[in-house]
């Protein structure tokens, strides 16, 4: 028998008004939780969001023989004897689980790392990862679905990466930081949680540079120290929730939004007509009248985050005229698409290009999503669509948005957790 899931029953059709605070950084905490690995002092990382995610990576941690306290917003990871492999049963729950990968060859000159498969959305290899430390001196080969990675020091180099790659950027500026002599890394991925990474690898007594720019240097260290820090805020749940009060119409003060990080979205939202008001460290969020259609195209950072696709095609079902969406990051990241169309939304797929219509009503369903920002999307369908809307398989979304029932209640959603859904 399928297991029981919950899920998320929304009664859509309410605007949102009030405030909602946003979390820190999942994509920035994964990378920082890996980094403890490379020094075997007590560090401590703050204003942690509370994600099943962090919770995984913890147990990784923990499983490796490094004890953590994981109390959001609080983790304290302590020092403890390492056994530098990634089981499988912990990486299948998470890709970013690669990222000890890194860290484990540099600090212990040897890790046994689980191979991430494919996911939903999309085939996802790991090639610059591995290259990048094989360019780096690791000897690497793969057995029964692991991949082994050996040196007893790493060297710098230059490594020009193929396509900027997001978790490769942080594996390889990590296992850098530990090397010997100075690493460039070209072609580097430019997003917001790199920088934040490197800005913990600098408290850590690494000298890196350039981290936001395509170049990043890095001089490696004999040793570095462990740390204190605090989470950047989170760009895709502000992000998220920003589409999600401009979708559903009202007045919304998302606090606490690293607005310089989303500049993509914020023209994109004020060109298709929502009114965006910078007010104290936070954005207020007003919908006008009507909402015009804008084609929007993924790229990496500072291009449209793919993170924000899904959730921004449901904005555009309700705009008028026909918006074009082209996904150029993940070849397979259409998935909310037919569920969208169930709930009455118009649009057809040509390959990499989404071409979104108009509709005046979008009507509640139960739909279910198979990753996290698909989940997200059908989240802010539903509170947009008439009666009721279920949103299966809710451990998406608990993945990657904090206590998202408690933050829509607050602001107005009727938005409550079901358990015990079948299948
Ligand atoms: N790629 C390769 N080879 C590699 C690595 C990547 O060909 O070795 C390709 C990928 O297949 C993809 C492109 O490069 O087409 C970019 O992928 P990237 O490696 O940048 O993605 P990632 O590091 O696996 C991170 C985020 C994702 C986010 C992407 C893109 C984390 C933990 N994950 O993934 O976040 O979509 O960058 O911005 O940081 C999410 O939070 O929902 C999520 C999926």
């Amino acid at each position: 028998m399928a297991p029981a899931m919950d899920g998320i029953r929304i009664r859509g059709g309410k605007p949102l008004t009030g405030r909602v605070r946003i979390s820190g950084s999942k994509n920035a905490a994964l990378p920082i939780l890996c980094a403890t690995l490379l020094s075997d002092g007590q560090s401590l990382i703050r204003n942690v969001p509370d994600l099943k995610d962090i919770e995984t990576t913890a147990e990784l941690l923990e499983t490796m023989g490094r004890p953590c306290d994981a109390a959001p917003p609080m983790v304290a990871v302590h020092p403890g004897a390492v056994t530098p492999e990634a089981p499988y049963e912990l990486v299948k729950q998470m890709r970013a689980s690669v990222l000890v990968l890194g860290p484990l060859v540099a600090r212990y000159g040897k890790a046994r790392v689980s191979l991430p498969g494919g996911c939903q959305i999309g085939s996802r290899p790991v090639d610059q990862h591995l290259k990048g430390l094989e360019a780096l001196g690791a000897k690497l080969r793969t057995e029964h679905g692991y991949v082994i990675a050996e040196a007893p020091r790493l060297r710098g180099t230059e490594i020009v990466f193929d396509v900027p790659t997001v978790t490769g950027t942080e594996n390889l500026m990590m296992a850098a930081a530990l090397a010997k002599g100075r690493t460039t890394l070209v072609n580097s991925a430019r997003e917001p949680e790199v920088v934040e990474l490197a800005r913990v690898l600098n408290k850590m007594g690494a000298k890196v540079r350039g981290a936001g720019t395509p170049v990043i240097e890095i001089e490696g260290q004999d040793e570095l120290a462990p740390f204190d820090h605090a989470i950047v805020a989170d760009r895709i749940e502000a992000g998220t929730y920003m589409v999600a009060a401009a979708a559903a119409g009202g007045d919304v003060l998302v606090e606490g939004v690293p607005v310089d990080d989303l500049e993509a979205l914020v023209a994109k939202l004020r060109a298709s007509g929502v009114g965006l008001e910078a007010d104290g460290n936070g954005v207020r969020v007003v919908r006008g009248k009507t909402l015009r259609s804008v084609d929007v195209t993924t790229s990496p950072h500072p291009g449209f985050p793919t993170d924000m696709q899904a959730q921004f095609m449901v904005l555009m079902c309700l705009a008028e005229g026909t918006s074009r969406i082209s996904e150029t990051v993940f070849e397979n990241r259409f998935m909310h698409v037919p569920e969208l169309r169930r709930m009455g939304a118009e649009i057809e797929v040509q390959g990499h290009t989404a071409f979104v219509r108009h509709v005046t009503r979008l009507e509640g369903a139960t739909v279910m999503a198979t990753d996290l920002r698909a989940s997200a999307s059908l989240v802010i369908a539903g509170l947009v669509a008439d009666g009721e809307t279920i949103v299966r398989r809710v451990y998406h979304l608990d993945r990657g948005y904090e206590h998202i029932e408690d933050k829509l209640g607050a602001i107005g959603a009727d938005v409550t957790r079901v358990h015990g859904l079948a299948g």
